[in-house]
């Protein structure tokens, strides 16, 4: 089968659904899947490993230059299988720091585009996929969420960590991510946006893939 469409961005904030939606959007259109909050997770976990304050912001810039990331089913980080580590709470807020470091993003956005070109596009999801990564995509979508259902969802993932505990951080999160300077989360004007408070995930995910082959027609 050929993909209805080239490349389908998926944004919006930490636990708005966008991991589930766009693994089944990928596998339903029969194209790649790419997850770039867990390259900044990547990033973040090889700082810590290295005794790297993930918040200094030239040394993580640095690293990043040179290091060896591998993002699919697993994640690699300088041939370290990270898949699991780099979930845990601790580099999940040093990731929202890396994050903010503009050397970082160029690096990132670098190779992001670079996977696209290789793979000859694919469903990608993150922050500033439609705004910035590929203002040209096919398809934006923004996924968002009430916010207690964003915490809910987050702590069901996250069993050793309290409800209170996950609002807390997804909020301060939340914060970094729409404030920083650099490329902050932001819905594109083109971007189409879905609340998916008490959705199942089926219906969302039916909701994307007729998007993309109308977007096909048009
Ligand atoms: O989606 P996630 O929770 O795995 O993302 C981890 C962090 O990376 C989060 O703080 C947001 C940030 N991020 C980003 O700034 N830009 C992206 N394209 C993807 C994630």
């Amino acid at each position: 089968m050929t993909p209805p469409v080239r490349i389908i961005a998926i944004d919006g904030p930490a636990g708005a659904g966008k991991s589930t939606v766009a693994r089944a959007v990928a596998d339903r259109l029969e194209m790649d899947y790419l997850d770039t909050g867990a390259m900044y997770r990547a990033v973040a976990f090889a700082a810590m490993r290295r005794g790297i304050d993930p918040a200094d912001a030239e040394p993580v810039a640095l690293m990043t230059r040179d290091l060896q990331l591998e993002v699919a089913e697993k994640v690699t980080v300088d041939g370290v299988d990270a898949t699991i580590e780099i979930r845990s709470p601790e580099v999940t807020r040093a990731a929202s720091a890396v994050a903010t470091n503009p050397k970082v993003r160029t690096e990132l956005v670098r190779r992001q585009r670079e996977w696209a070109a290789a793979h000859g596009g694919g469903v990608i999801e993150g922050r500033d996929i439609g705004t910035v990564v590929f203002p040209s995509a096919d398809l934006k979508i923004f996924l968002t969420a009430a916010d207690a259902e964003r915490a809910s969802r987050r702590s069901k993932e996250m069993l050793e960590l309290h409800y209170d505990e996950v609002a807390a951080d997804l909020a301060r999160r939340d914060r970094t991510d729409t404030t920083r300077d650099t490329s902050p989360l932001a819905v594109a004007d083109d971007a189409i946006q879905l609340d998916t408070t008490g959705l199942g995930i089926d219906k969302v995910v039916e909701s994307v893939v007729a998007l993309a082959e109308a977007a096909t027609r048009a």
